[in-house]
């Protein structure tokens, strides 16, 4: 449930840091990745160097030191997290919270994460109890924090009350339940085309475009991201592999077309590669050479198109598919018929005129043609275009499963 998700675990100061220690191993153990940042209170109960072992990471401390920030900035720490989990919440740091203070690394990176939070308080049972504490726990709920406990039982403090740190089963099992309700596409497989395919001249040259596998990368990440089985078959890119995602790699139109039917059976199928159209229908075996008889004569044979292939009504057909049109004029039209031509589900339609700066850019701006209509989506990263497609299409299942 939990591999490859990454935890930012905040461990303020509090007598149960050290459960904190069992807690990075467990989720190490589950298959997450955690970093930590420890909080200068932390520092008293826990060490660094123990949460780094556990961890396997370097341990981030001090907002103010210029080798953590040149590494790993606390913008960064803060965004590349799936969840981030405070434990123990102390009075203090939840207070500090809900009063959106960035007084060290651990408010700071709190007060500038966008991602969802998590926070297990630990504390003596009056300051559990007091106003000023149920206000900031109202305060944070009301902005969507999660919480987790805390229990009730002997306190350190040698008081019986509320106020106990969560068991570390049950902070581990507040983490598990939150992923699976994000991974609406657990159980499902997907599979995703993505950039350009090259075709040989001869076996140094070639037929390419200019692709970046940008868009299509995204997508594979989002849909496992949700949970789904997701098989990525590239083309020559410079991306990164995306987490959690099993790689094929190819080059040829006549690859890629070979692997998707090899990943088959899938539900879903988003192709986003710009698969060459053509391809040299007999590429040299040897270098073409200059031979002062001028240019080779170059015959080229029409690649067979996948979309096509694998909409077609049969029993190995994807429940969903969804192909791309890239187009530089006239992008709704043709995506209409693009998309009936195709006899493909869905149809994402952007423009790629040399001015939109998409192909090798950050940025897409899309139309989503569906059978009941089109959506407009406004400019927005690939990686949020692909999390948006990937939750239409979380929807769709879940409105006809
Ligand atoms: N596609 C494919 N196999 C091909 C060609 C295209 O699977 N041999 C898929 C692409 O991955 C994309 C969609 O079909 O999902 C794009 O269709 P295509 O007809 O190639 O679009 P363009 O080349 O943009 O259109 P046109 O040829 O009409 O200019």
């Amino acid at each position: 449930m939990l591999t490859n998700k990454r935890i930012l675990l905040i461990v303020p100061g509090g007598i149960a840091a050290y459960k904190s220690l069992e807690l990075a191993r467990q989720l190490r153990g589950a298959g997450a990745r955690v970093r930590a940042i420890l909080t200068a209170a932390g520092a008293k109960f826990v060490t660094p160097l123990s949460l780094a072992a556990i961890t396997g990471e370097k341990v981030y401390a001090d907002l103010f030191s210029l080798t953590d920030e040149s590494e790993m900035g606390h913008i960064r720490l803060a965004r590349e997290a799936d969840l981030v989990v405070v434990s123990p919440a102390t009075a203090d740091i939840l207070a500090k919270m809900a009063q959106g203070l960035a007084s060290d690394l651990a408010t700071t990176t709190l007060l500038a994460t966008d991602r969802p939070v998590l926070v297990a308080p630990a504390m003596n049972v009056q300051m559990w109890e007091h106003a000023a504490t149920k206000a900031n726990m109202e305060t944070l709920a009301g902005r969507g924090i999660m919480v987790v406990g805390p229990g009730e039982g002997d306190l350190a403090c040698g008081e019986v009350g509320v106020g106990r740190l969560a068991e570390v089963d049950d902070i581990l099992a507040a983490i598990s339940g939150f992923f699976a309700a994000r991974a609406p596409l657990r159980g499902r497989r997907a599979i995703v085309t993505s950039g350009p395919t090259f075709e040989p001249l001869d076996p140094v040259r070639f037929i390419g475009n200019r692709s970046s596998g940008k868009q299509g990368h995204a997508i594979a990440a989002a849909l496992a991201e949700l949970g789904a089985r997701t098989t990525l078959i590239s083309g020559p890119v410079a991306e990164p592999d995306p987490a959690g995602v099993e790689i094929t790699r190819i080059e040829t139109a006549l690859e890629m077309r070979a692997a998707v039917k090899r990943a088959l059976p899938a539900e879903i199928a988003v192709l986003a590669a710009a698969v060459a159209d053509w391809r040299v229908q007999a590429p040299a075996t040897e270098k073409i050479k200059k031979d002062g008889r001028g240019a080779p004569r170059l015959d080229l044979v029409e690649n067979p198109d996948i979309l096509a292939e694998i909409s077609r009504p049969g029993d190995a057909r994807p429940a969903l598919v969804i192909g791309f049109a890239a187009d530089t004029e006239d992008v709704l039209a043709n995506g209409v018929a693009k998309r009936k031509a195709k006899g493909c589900d869905w149809i994402v339609a952007n423009d790629v005129s040399p001015g939109t700066g998409v192909f090798g850019g950050d940025q897409n701006t899309v139309h989503l043609i569906r059978p009941d209509g089109t959506e407009d989506w406004p400019p927005m990263a690939k990686s949020a275009v692909a999390a948006r497609l990937a939750e239409a299409i979380a929807n769709h299942f879940s409105a006809a499963p």
